[in-house]
């Protein structure tokens, strides 16, 4: 069982191949087979979420066990343990022997709360009943254009979060992941200076800001964020061991940065905001670079007229959870630094999400 994450190119292609094995499946399949099979593509969700819900995969990793005994351990019902598990090894999450014993499988042990490439908050958050209710409200979405979740929920995804401290670390702890799977690829992906500074603005706990120090010892770095999340950034960037070199931050992209750098970064802000939003967010960057600095727009393309394994669908996430989020082609991203004063510069596309440079005239 592999500890670390797969390169995000292996990803990709893998997420390809899926989706070409499912097509050629659908024209062997009757075609209302695979309707069918397409609308209860929410019900492994839920069994993942009740699973990770009552720590089923942090119990099988100690050994295999029947429902029964799971059932007494954790206090639950037997015969409606046993079925969900035999649902889900139907999904691959665990492997079900003739004596009634289930064990994980690779894919459930990374439900585990414990295992170091865990998917149980991505797990949680997605399938909770506010980001479910926000999907429910699509169909009213493509009929009005207005954003599902402040449809349903009366407000924004983050004053909710506010009043949800739990939904917000699970989301949170989600994005770290995703950031992480992400790093490698945007590492490589573009010039990081050697030395000087780089400021990632709204960067969370600095998973990428950490990822680039590393590979780059002589460089020095700026977090901005959200006082809360800086207090947590403290200890994430001392384990990278990167704090020494990092300078935090307090700052509201739609009030003021304050940090000076030779290259700035934004990762996934930009695709939780509608245009107008991004172009005050960009303006209160803009006003932070000094002259011939560079913002590094880090977002996964989305082109209008191509179908994306990864994009199209984060973009549907971002229409449904957001107030206005969506993922961008470089030609929109390209009109929004533009619309900043910033002039384009390299595009670079990784195996991960693209990096899209603007630079601040002399
Ligand atoms: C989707 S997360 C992206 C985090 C990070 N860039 C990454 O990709 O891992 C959005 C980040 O924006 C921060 N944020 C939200 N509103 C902000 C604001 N008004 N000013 C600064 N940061 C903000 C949040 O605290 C959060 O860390």
């Amino acid at each position: 069982m592999p500890d670390r994450a797969p390169p995000r190119r292996i990803a990709r292609a893998v997420l390809a191949s899926r989706v070409a094995v499912e097509r050629l499946g659908d024209r062997i399949i009757p075609a209302d087979l695979a309707a069918l099979q397409r609308s209860i593509g929410f019900a492994p969700a839920f069994a993942m979420r009740a699973l990770a819900q009552h720590e089923i995969p942090e119990a099988l990793a100690r050994g295999a066990r029947t429902a029964a005994e799971l059932a007494r351990e954790k206090d639950l019902d037997a015969d409606a343990l046993h079925r969900v598990l035999r649902f889900a090894a139907l999904h691959g999450l665990v492997r079900l022997d003739r004596r009634g014993r289930f064990r994980l499988t690779r894919t459930g042990h990374v439900l585990r709360g414990d295992h170091p490439a865990s998917v149980r908050p991505w797990v949680l958050y997605a399938t909770s009943p506010a980001v479910q209710q926000a999907w429910a409200g699509v169909s009213d979405t493509i009929r009005t254009g207005e954003p599902s979740f402040p449809a349903v929920h009366g407000e924004s995804v983050w004053s909710y979060f506010e009043k949800h401290p739990e939904e917000e670390r699970q989301f949170a702890a989600s994005m770290r992941r995703i950031t992480e799977l992400d790093a490698p690829a945007i590492v490589a992906g573009y010039d990081w200076p050697e030395q000087g500074t780089v400021c990632d603005v709204a960067g969370g706990v600095g998973t990428l800001l950490a990822a680039v120090l590393n590979a780059r010892p002589r460089l020095r770095g700026v977090l901005v964020d959200a006082r809360g999340v800086l207090a947590e950034a403290e200890d994430h960037l001392a384990k990278a061991g990167v704090r020494d070199r990092v300078e935090l931050s307090e700052g509201d992209f739609f009030e003021h940065v304050a940090a000076k750098a030779d290259v700035y970064v934004m990762k996934d802000v930009l695709h939780d905001w509608d245009d107008e939003r991004c172009r005050a967010i960009l303006a209160t960057v803009r006003e932070a670079m000094p002259p011939g600095a560079r913002l590094v727009l880090v977002e996964t393309l989305q082109e209008r007229d191509e179908v994306e394994p990864i994009a199209s669908f984060v973009d549907v996430l971002m229409l449904t959870q957001t107030d206005g989020g969506r993922q961008r082609s470089v030609a929109e991203l390209h009109a929004l630094l533009r619309g900043a004063g910033l002039t384009p510069g390299e595009v670079r596309r990784t195996a991960g999400p693209g990096l899209v440079e603007g630079i601040a005239p002399r």
